[in-house]
């Protein structure tokens, strides 16, 4: 195999974002309201999910590939009993290629104080943490939770303590919910090291009741905080990256934007997913995935693996940010929670 597999728009695959669990702590009303993820939903069975063997097989295919970031995701990667354990043996595919691999987590942080040491010690590159509010009483309520958000902000120092990389917080923005704290949390995160990126309400899955009035357009984000703090962009920190860069004109750091509504970036969308269950999927809204699982469980060897996946990508067309039409969205479409953020 050549080391970058092409999609049919000539896109390279670079990153592999891998839904270690389908559960998770919380219950953020855009991701699983609780009226679909409560008690009556099935989760996967153990028997479903990927060992960390098989994973750690299907990523070696994807390194073959091209892919250069691992991104282990969720529902609430840090559930998934003995993370740890994987995250050694992914670290442990970085000579491969000779390349540097860069294994990144996006964790709502509920349990990283109690973990994040293991974690960087594991071989944990960096962390981004999701968090939509500083104040109890909206954090209660977009995340549907009686944690208080200081257990957040516990795990968010721990993993500045342990040496995780560059912390980054994600931070989807409802309209009429949490607007109003756009400026108090870039006031709480400027200075402190961390990047605190602004992410625009989208429609995936079935269950959030997307509609394009809650979407907080990025360009009126940045009009509200240009008038708090004047802000220069800057370049992007590689190709395809998602969040638009800006930095604090006074030295503050840098924030992002990530408006994949309302300035879609598919042209350079390098992402592939892997759910719970080992399905390939090639975009965030697909309807779809290629079952890994089966062959893998039937004894394929990594060629054939790596043929299956090569040949997926390259019939890839998917770009549904830049066909998306208001309030329409298809029917079908999966669940964040299972082929990974
Ligand atoms: P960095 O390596 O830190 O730049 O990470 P990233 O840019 O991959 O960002 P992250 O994984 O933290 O994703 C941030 C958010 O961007 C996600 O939670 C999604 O809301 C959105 N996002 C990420 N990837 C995609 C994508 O492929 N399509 C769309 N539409 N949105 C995405
Ligand atoms: N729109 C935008 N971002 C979302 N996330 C989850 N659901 C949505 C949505 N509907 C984000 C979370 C987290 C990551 C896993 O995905 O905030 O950062
Ligand atoms: Fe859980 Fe993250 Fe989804 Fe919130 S956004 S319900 S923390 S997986
Ligand atoms: Fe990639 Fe699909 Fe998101 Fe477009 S909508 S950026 S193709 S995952």
């Amino acid at each position: 195999h050549s080391s970058t597999s092409l999609d049919s728009l000539q896109r390279p695959l670079r990153d592999l974002r891998i839904s270690v669990t389908d559960r998770c702590n919380l219950r953020c009303t855009y991701c699983m309201p609780r009226e679909i993820f409560d008690e009556s939903h099935t989760f996967l069975p153990r028997a479903e999910l990927l060992t960390f063997e098989e994973i750690e097989r299907v990523v070696r295919q994807f390194i073959k590939l091209g892919v250069k970031k691992i991104r282990l995701t969720g529902g609430e990667p840090l559930l998934r009993r003995g993370i740890e354990r994987l995250i050694e043996k992914l670290a442990g595919l970085q000579t491969l290629t000779g390349e540097p691999l860069e294994i990144a987590l996006t964790t709502n942080a509920v349990l990283l104080a109690r973990k994040a040491k293991d974690l960087k010690t594991a071989g944990l590159s960096r962390v981004t943490v999701s968090l939509d509010s500083l104040s109890d009483a909206t954090f209660r309520r977009m995340s549907d939770t009686d944690v208080a958000v200081g257990v957040v902000l516990e795990g968010i120092e721990a993993a500045q303590a342990a040496g995780l990389g560059q912390l980054k917080i994600n931070m989807v923005v409802k309209r009429g919910v949490n607007e109003h704290e756009i400026v108090p949390m870039a006031a709480h995160f400027r200075h402190a090291g961390i990047v605190l990126r602004y992410i625009e309400f989208m429609d995936v899955g079935c269950t959030n009741g997307w509609r394009m009035d809650d979407v907080v357009p990025a360009q009126e984000i940045l009009d509200r905080l240009v008038q708090a703090y004047p802000l220069e962009q800057i370049d992007p920190a590689y190709s395809g990256e998602v969040a638009e860069r800006w930095r604090y004109a006074d030295g503050g750091g840098e924030i992002g934007v990530i408006a994949s509504v309302t300035q879609a970036f598919c042209q350079e969308c390098t992402r592939a997913r892997l759910s719970t269950d080992g399905k390939l999927y090639t975009c965030l809204f697909a309807n779809e995935g290629l079952d890994l699982r089966t062959p893998l469980r039937r004894g394929a060897g990594d060629r054939v693996l790596a043929d299956l996946i090569a040949d997926r990508w390259g019939r890839r067309t998917d770009r549904y940010s830049l066909l998306r039409h208001e309030a329409t969205g298809h029917v079908g479409k999966v669940e964040m929670s299972y082929i990974g953020g």
